[in-house]
């Protein structure tokens, strides 16, 4: 029966991180998988989760099927986050909200859908984009093609590029975007680039599709959602399918959503009614506790501030070890622009490693990063991001991060070579007191490198804050 049955390759993300649980090196450092790590190499448990899960079992409820949309209270509550509670969107009823088995079940679903709502169209996925991208819209039957986006010598965006590759498209087709904290580059549309992007799609009549699973690890929850609220006020139709493994590390509860953001409430109450049987025919309806806990956390008074806190505190970090290993980095490798790590947003950066280079890194320093190169930098901390930085320096090959792919770039004009910052590199955005300070009383040199005199781009107050924040002995 099943002797043509080919055999799986298996995830190259989850064998590494097999590989990475097997090695004996104690100094082993794991940037391979999208998890927040915190400063201790642990998965964080949110107190606001674990608090409104205790208050979910104090209440001891029964586990009835949930209906196929999910929990309404759950779903009320996305389309806020997502929106903006006050969204004229919401309170028109164009907003169809479902709760799916993490944001992957709500790609899938979407992608069920559009194939049978739209079946001649085809998708347009970033290159790169995140693995799955392609593989969920193929398995739902779509032709799934690329536009530019990443740009290998500079580390930023290929905005013209693709904005030309969007013009020329069929009408109707379907455009996946990461709407943050994109994945695998950490390179995303600024707020200008978005408006810009936004002509383009109502023109030709493309239907936006935005992945948000980061909302609130690049700038902000509601800076993270700009491009959610910039099409919706554009009066765009399109779908986004949005998570909370990352952003309430709730990985294994499958904590998503799907929306379909319509034309009128008619058309949200028909679309709504088709995304229920696409559920049907996949799942039958999302987990319980799933909805019951971002319901919870986003619908209470007191929890929701608590989690915006701890959220914050989880960017903070990340923005700290972005600064951290880009002066690392810096400073061993003077003359090589590393400023896009500090351009970059979220998770992930792009460092143009090849592939041979990353399993250098692995076999010599227990350095994992998937071969494409994207390093997840949220699995560095203070005890192993100079490391980190040391094993990628160590070898001239190796270093090769400076202009990403490209060949190294010349730092000589107007640009201090100590520091590495270019006249064009920018502090991250959501860069508080609290990621500065922390990164501050990190390192010393990094305190050297960031002196208000070579900092270009950085804001007084940021420059102020750092330089009265006192030096590690
Ligand atoms: C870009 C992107 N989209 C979607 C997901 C899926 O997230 P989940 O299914 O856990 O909500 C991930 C997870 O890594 C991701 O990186």
């Amino acid at each position: 029966m099943f002797e043509h049955v080919q055999p799986y390759a298996g995830d190259p993300i989850f064998a590494l991180v097999d590989a990475y649980n097997a090695d004996p090196r104690p100094a082993k450092v794991n940037l391979s998988i999208g998890i927040y790590f915190d400063e201790q190499g642990r998965l964080p448990v949110l107190p606001s989760v674990q608090l409104a899960e205790a208050r979910i079992l104090a209440a001891a409820g029964p586990k009835p099927y949930l209906p196929m949309e999910g929990d309404a209270a759950c779903r009320a509550e996305v389309a806020k986050l997502l929106l903006g509670a006050d969204h004229p969107a919401i309170a028109a009823g164009r907003v169809a909200t479902i709760q799916t088995v993490g944001s992957s079940g709500g790609l899938k679903v979407g992608a069920d859908f559009l194939k049978t709502w739209l079946p001649d169209a085809a998708v347009w996925v970033s290159d790169p984009t995140w693995d799955n991208h392609r593989s969920m819209f193929e398995g739902s039957g779509f032709q799934v093609h690329s536009y530019p986006y990443f740009d290998s010598a500079s580390g930023g965006l290929r905005f013209d590029a693709m904005l030309e590759t969007l013009r020329g498209l069929p009408k109707r087709s379907i455009v996946l975007l990461h709407a943050c904290c994109h994945n695998p580059t950490g390179v995303d549309l600024s707020a200008a680039q978005w408006d810009a992007l936004i002509p383009v799609l109502r023109d030709r009549e493309l239907l936006p599709y935005l992945d948000l699973a980061y909302q609130g690890f690049g700038d902000g929850i509601t800076e993270d959602a700009y491009s959610v609220r910039a099409l919706a006020d554009a009066g765009l139709t399109f779908f986004v399918a949005n998570s909370f493994s990352k952003s309430m590390s709730v990985y294994g509860e499958r904590c998503g959503a799907l929306s379909a953001v319509c034309a009128s409430a008619a058309e949200a109450e028909r679309v709504m009614g088709q995304l229920r049987f696409t559920v049907r025919r996949i799942y039958s309806s999302p987990a319980i506790h799933a909805g019951k806990i971002v319901a919870h956390v986003l619908g209470d008074a007191d929890l929701r501030p608590m989690w915006e806190a701890e959220l914050a505190s989880m960017r903070d970090r990340i923005l700290a070890m972005r600064l951290a290993l880009h002066a690392r980095l810096a400073a061993l490798l003077p003359g090589r622009d590393v400023g896009y790590l500090l351009s970059q947003r979220g998770m992930f950066s792009y460092t143009g490693l090849s592939g041979a280079q990353v399993d250098a890194l692995r076999e010599q320093h227990a350095v994992y990063l998937i071969r494409s190169g994207r390093v997840c930098i949220a699995g560095l901390n203070s005890a192993n991001v100079g490391r980190t930085a040391e094993a990628i320096a160590v070898d001239r090959n190796l270093a090769r991060i400076s202009g990403v792919s490209s060949p190294m770039k010349d730092l000589s004009s107007g640009v201090s070579p100590a520091t590495g910052l270019s006249a064009t590199t920018r502090m991250p955005k959501g860069a508080s007191s609290t990621a500065l300070a922390r990164v501050a009383v990190m390192t010393q040199p990094l305190l050297a490198l960031y002196q208000p005199s070579r900092g270009r781009g950085l804001t007084p107050a940021v420059l102020a804050m750092l330089s009265t924040t006192p030096r590690m002995p």
